[in-house]
């Protein structure tokens, strides 16, 4: 028995070393940390179980079949961040750059499957040199597994790929269809082709970094969410960020109670909207004022600032928050604002979390740039994300609602289910001053009849009285009294049940 035993720990302490102590020193060197450790940072410590690690590849070509390291380069299992289940897959550099063969697709595949059965989050930490060139087709027969994975559990449990080192080629496109990407800043990227291809084809001379590091795609593309500045900061801020998600979508996210009265007013919102409409302030003051104990996570700031969004909690509970940003581009929707909150919409809607809904919108951004650009598709996705969103949906307008951008803010007619307005909302087709040009151009070289016009325009279209006399709001309150409002709604639609007909699947305007 003892030899079957210390036969057993040898190989457990080989498929350990990975790629072995010059490569994990190497790792270390490049300020990574290796695919186990990282493990252990992101669970809670001793709740990590180890599958498959004895697996190896099967390849035998350009001498393959003299190199086999147990495990095969990706370590795969589940464990529980704060208590709760969760799949991880944790790609090892040091065995064969963490490149993809047909038995690490297998091992990423089964803990996939496994977690679609009993309804758990998969977390990817990619840090992979791509198809394992070896192997050819049949690695990329491995990674179309895992893509079809990824679409199959896409809306039945959350997928979160954390970036720490290279991810080029197709490879990229596994963690583009989960639906949160976290990036390393300085040590990982991603791109579809890498920066020699890029000179060979476009003639453009860049950086791995400057192509897809963490501050391009957190800044620049999109594409990622967070940068975090190094692999613990990373993997300690993917933990307090899985406190937020449910973990399928039958669940709901973990409550957490809070000493944050529900009925707790903030009267410094009484103040926060300047008297000038044409002057900005910070919406995220707004919803810092309103969330419990002042927490907020936000997703994506570096990216399209005029729209914000993120999580946070209202009396213990989950919810979306969407909010046009005022100090930027006037917290007009424009092609990247739209798609960033439609995206996050959708993924709300499709684990059945609350939208929150803050509205200071002056209307869609204007010029050839936008409209070559394709904004009526783009800035559709965010009407249509609304409108097919049966999660509740509580709006508060803050100040400016104009025009189809009015419509498109989880508006009342958009099944809003609570839209309430702050005493000096203006809700209407534009701005009095542009308004007025327009009916009244006759008057144009009249600058008094003009100026006349528009303070009868304001009067009486920039107010929210209108739109609630038509039940458009269901009411008007006072900047202190949001967060007694947000919370007593959300309590009211704590069961709300909302279907859409049955169909194949909609027809987003991609
Ligand atoms: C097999 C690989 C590998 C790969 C790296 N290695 N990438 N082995 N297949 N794809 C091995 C290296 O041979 C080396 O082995 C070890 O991993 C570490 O690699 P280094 O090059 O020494 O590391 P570094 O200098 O940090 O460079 C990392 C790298 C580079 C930038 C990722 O290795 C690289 O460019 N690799 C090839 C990337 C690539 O072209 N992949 C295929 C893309 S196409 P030793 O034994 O020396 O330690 C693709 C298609 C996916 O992925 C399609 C999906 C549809």
């Amino acid at each position: 028995m003892q030899e079957i035993i210390d036969e057993l720990e040898k190989r457990r302490a080989q498929a350990r070393l990975g790629g072995g102590g010059k490569r994990i020193d190497a790792q270390h060197g490049k300020g990574k940390l290796t695919a186990r450790e990282r493990i252990e940072v992101l669970l809670d410590p001793g709740s990590f179980e180890e599958w498959d690690m004895f697996v190896e590849h099967r390849c035998a070509d350009f001498d393959m079949d003299q190199a086999h390291i147990p495990g095969d380069g990706v370590v795969t299992g589940y464990g529980t961040i704060n208590g709760r289940l969760v799949f991880v897959f944790s790609q090892d550099f040091t065995v064969f750059g963490g490149a993809l063969s047909e038995a690490h697709a297998e091992k990423i595949c089964k803990a996939m499957d496994q977690a679609m059965k009993v309804g758990a989050p998969v977390i990817g930490l990619n840090d992979s040199g791509g198809a394992r060139i070896q192997e050819g087709v049949a690695s990329l027969g491995g990674y179309a597994e895992v893509f079809q994975r990824n679409v199959m559990a896409s809306g039945v449990v959350p997928q979160i790929s954390m970036i720490m080192g290279p991810c080029a080629g197709g490879a990229v496109y596994s963690p583009a269809m989960t639906d949160f990407i976290f990036m390393v800043k300085d040590s990982s990227y991603m791109f579809v082709t890498g920066p020699e291809v890029v000179k060979t084809v476009t003639h453009e001379s860049v950086t791995a970094e400057e192509l897809g590091g963490a501050v391009t795609h957190s800044a620049r593309s999109g594409v990622a969410d967070l940068a975090f500045e190094n692999d613990v900061e990373a993997l300690l801020m993917l933990r307090r960020f899985f406190n937020y998600i449910p973990a399928n979508n039958r669940e709901k996210p973990p409550h957490r109670p809070t000493q944050d009265s529900a009925d707790r007013a903030d009267f410094s919102l009484d103040t926060l909207v300047p008297g000038n409409p044409n002057l900005p302030y910070d919406i995220k003051e707004a919803i810092v004022k309103v969330v419990d104990d002042a927490e907020f996570f936000e997703l994506q700031p570096d990216y399209a600032a005029n729209i914000v969004i993120g999580f946070g909690r209202m009396d213990g509970n989950v919810v979306g928050f969407v909010a046009n940003q005022p100090l930027v581009l006037a917290g007009c929707l424009d092609i990247k604002s739209s798609i960033k909150a439609a995206r996050f919409v959708r993924f709300c809607d499709a684990f059945n979390i609350p939208v929150v809904t803050f509205v200071d919108v002056p209307g869609f951004m204007p010029g050839t740039a936008q409209e070559y650009g394709g904004i009526i598709k783009h800035g559709a996705k965010l009407l249509y994300a609304f409108a097919e969103c049966t999660a509740p949906k509580v709006t508060v307008i803050t100040r400016k609602a104009y025009g189809g951008a009015y419509d498109v803010m989880s508006s009342k007619h958009l099944r809003g289910d609570v839209n309430l307005a702050w005493p000096h909302a203006e809700i209407a087709v534009m701005g009095a001053k542009g308004a007025v040009e327009i009916i009244f151009r006759e008057d144009k070289n009249d600058p008094a009849k003009l100026a006349a016009r528009e303070a009868e325009y304001k009067a009486r279209f920039a107010n929210p009285f209108i739109a609630g006399a038509r039940g458009f709001i269901d009411d008007v309150i006072l900047p202190h009294e949001t967060r007694q409002r947000i919370c007593r709604s959300l309590a009211m639609l704590k069961d709300k049940k909302l279907e859409n007909p049955w169909r194949k699947h909609g027809n987003i305007p991609l």
